[in-house]
């Protein structure tokens, strides 16, 4: 899954995102982030602190919820990654995404899909939860738009839709 370049310092590490091998050529401490954005085209999470306080980088890594600037990329060989460009069915929405449009979830779109990413995480592991056990899944995600309402009514109605609609991933 790792082979060392000792010549150019840089490793050959292969991981699958959103469902597609890949074999990358980086740095093993170049952040999965950049990883992403950069070599794989994914631009869809956002950096937005840098420092793992605001989950605009989230992504699902093996299932579990991480922010992605705080992850090196060696750390991510041999995972499935799972971005937000990784939802939707070609030109259907994934579940999730439909109710954030709806409910007006999204403004600026900068924390949008890390915030939809958390969502998902959280009806993996929750198929009802109240309105606090949203809040509290979504807590490592921050916006400055909406003030919270309309995303936690998004995930709110995502969740009633279950299990006639995908909400998870
Ligand atoms: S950019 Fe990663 S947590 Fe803010
Ligand atoms: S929609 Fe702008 S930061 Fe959340």
């Amino acid at each position: 899954m790792t082979d060392f370049c000792a010549s150019h310092g840089k490793a050959e590490i292969s991981l699958t995102v959103n469902g597609e091998p890949k074999q990358i050529r980086a740095y093993p401490m170049e952040r999965l982030l950049d990883v992403l954005r950069l070599e794989c085209g994914l631009t869809g999470a956002k950096e937005g602190c840098g420092e793992g306080e605001c989950g605009s980088c989230s992504v699902l890594m093996d299932g579990a919820l991480v922010n992605s600037c705080l992850v090196p990329v060696l750390q991510a060989a041999g995972t499935n990654i799972v971005t937000i460009e990784g939802l939707a069915a070609g030109e259907t929405l994934h579940g999730m995404q439909q109710a954030f449009l709806e409910c007006g979830g999204a403004q600026c779109g900068i924390c949008t899909p890390g915030m939809i990413l958390a969502a998902v995480h959280l009806l993996n592991g929750q198929a009802e939860p109240t309105m606090e056990e949203i809040r509290e899944g979504l807590s490592g995600n921050l916006c400055r738009c909406t003030g919270y309402t309309q995303i936690l009514e998004a995930v709110a109605e995502a969740a009633r839709r279950r299990p006639t609609v995908r909400t998870t991933a």
